[in-house]
């Protein structure tokens, strides 16, 4: 890994409903006394429980983010949020341009470059999450692919040289299939993403993620790669048992490094 830290990225879709979004997160305050410092944690939970869970995170080394947001401050946008606002509820870090964002409901990656720009104004952290389908690998276009959703977004940005800038490649098809992409297949894209990235933001180091049916019984083989400094991990992080596992696995991966 390139950066000292290992980030384990926990997206929890809609998978838990407020009560159980708040016991995951007393679960995880109790249990992080025991987590090593070199793991960076971040949680997404769902809008309609991000403040509650932040609070109970805040006096926890466990960041906090939603899952989408809107890019407009403030105004007549019926059912969106923006980045200001969860900013204010305890948010740090923001997912920007999911393969589920952008295949269920349509987003652009205008709409993406929208959003990173809008996380940016609010001092958010955006995870990027960039992909290809199925389809698009079996025509041979995942370089294609990556590399224009890449460009789209951070072409020109200009971006702030004290805000990390992180990316998570999470082939569509690796997504809640239990078919997760070959470590080495998956570093072989995030070294091109690396070297992509190298020339739409000059000077700036990305902190890569692989994502996609990561497991306690796989993450080692991601945390191994060169370019993959950790995981955002969506099925086996909205339950405590599989959470556990996939902490205690890359604290040990990262111990012997
Ligand atoms: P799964 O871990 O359930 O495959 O989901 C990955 C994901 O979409 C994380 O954002």
């Amino acid at each position: 890994m390139t950066q000292n830290k290992t980030y384990l990225f926990a997206n929890w879709k809609m998978y838990l409903d407020y009560d159980e979004s708040n016991i995951l997160a007393n679960a995880l305050a109790e249990k992080s006394k025991k987590f090593s410092d070199e793991i960076e944690m971040t949680v997404f939970p769902s809008a309609l429980s991000l403040y509650p869970v932040a609070q109970t995170l805040s006096d926890v080394k466990i960041n906090v983010g939603p899952q989408n947001i809107y890019w407009v401050d403030k105004g007549g946008y019926t059912g969106e949020t923006s980045a200001q606002m969860f900013k204010a509820a305890g948010s740090s870090h923001a997912l920007i341009g999911h393969s589920e964002r952008r295949h269920l409901f349509h987003e652009t990656n205008h709409d993406v470059r929208q959003k990173i720009e809008a996380s940016l104004n609010a001092e958010l952290t955006p995870v990027l999450c960039v992909g290809e389908t199925e389809k698009e690998r079996d025509e041979g276009k995942t370089e294609e692919i990556v590399e224009i959703q890449l460009r789209a977004t951070l072409e020109d940005l200009n971006w702030p040289k004290d805000r990390e800038l992180i990316v998570a490649y999470e082939p569509v098809w690796a997504i809640g299939t239990g078919n997760a992409c070959d470590p080495a297949e998956a570093e072989r894209m995030h070294d091109k993403i690396f070297n992509w990235i190298k020339g739409l933001a000059p000077g700036i180091s990305p902190v890569l993620l692989y994502g996609g049916s990561v497991r306690g019984e796989n993450v080692e083989g991601y945390l191994q790669m060169s370019h993959i400094n950790g995981v955002l991990v969506g099925g086996s992080s909205a339950k405590l048992e599989s959470w556990m596992e996939i902490i205690e696995n890359s604290t040990r991966a990262v111990e012997k490094l």
